[in-house]
């Protein structure tokens, strides 16, 4: 026997999930990149693929080593990001846990810059595509649940809930990523779920946890 029929909730849905961060180049040497261990999106991908799911795991350099059992799809930067993620569809739920750099250096140099006494190099930057506006927006082929995440330092909930409307997902999964919680690097998340029907928050529990119960909660959304 070759092939091993799936089951759970899941069996039979293709679900994506973006995560870790993404390395924007300035040279052969050197790149800007957001703070991300890859944890927690690691951990919903595995979650997924326990209730069955396929699952397409696109990736940036993470800390951590992806799942077995996905389908990976490793990439450097956001650009690289979006034209992975836009490969991978049609699927039927998209969870987008990837830190995402918001800009990449546009002055991005293919030979190493020199270090000249004296002289500062100058970086100019242009904005990322946003990824997950852009599937949430798209108006053929959309997946059927979108989710974002928010990790933010201040007011996490209006900036959250913002974003979501901003960005046209179905949900957001909100944190307060401030250093003295202690969360970012951490095993641990505290989590609030905004959605069209409101705020649900979760009490901190390990980022295992809250990516089983997110999955069970896309379970349920695409059942
Ligand atoms: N995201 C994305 N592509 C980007 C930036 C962000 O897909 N270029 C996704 C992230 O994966 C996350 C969500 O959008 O699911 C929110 O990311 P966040 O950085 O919090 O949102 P921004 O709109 O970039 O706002 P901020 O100014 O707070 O960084
Ligand atoms: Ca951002």
């Amino acid at each position: 026997i070759t092939a091993r029929l799936k089951a759970g909730p899941l069996a039979g849905r293709r679900v994506l999930v973006t995560s870790g961060p993404t390395h924007e180049p300035i040279d052969p040497v050197r790149y800007i990149a957001n703070r991300s261990s890859g944890a927690q999106g690691t951990a919903i991908a595995r979650a997924l693929l326990g209730l069955g799911a396929d699952v397409v795991f696109v990736t940036g350099p993470a800390e951590v080593p992806p799942p077995e059992g996905v389908e990976l799809v490793r990439v450097e930067s956001a650009r690289e990001m979006l034209e992975a993620v836009e490969a991978a569809l049609p699927v039927d739920a998209a969870v987008f846990a990837a830190a995402v750099a918001d800009w990449r250096v546009s002055s991005a140099s293919s030979s190493k810059i020199k270090k000249q006494a004296g002289a500062l190099p100058a970086l100019t930057f242009a904005e990322n595509p946003d990824i997950l506006a852009t599937v949430s927006q798209r108006t053929a082929g959309r997946p059927a649940l979108v989710v974002g995440f928010a990790a933010e330092t201040d007011d996490v909930e209006a900036n959250a809930a913002a974003k979501r409307l901003r960005k046209g997902c179905d949900w957001i999964v909100a944190n307060d990523v401030s250093p003295a919680t202690g969360i970012m690097g951490g095993t641990e998340n505290a989590v609030v779920i905004l959605s069209d029907e409101g705020a649900e928050r979760w009490p901190r529990m390990s980022k295992e946890l809250v990516a089983r119960r997110l999955a069970e909660r896309v379970a349920l959304a695409l059942a």
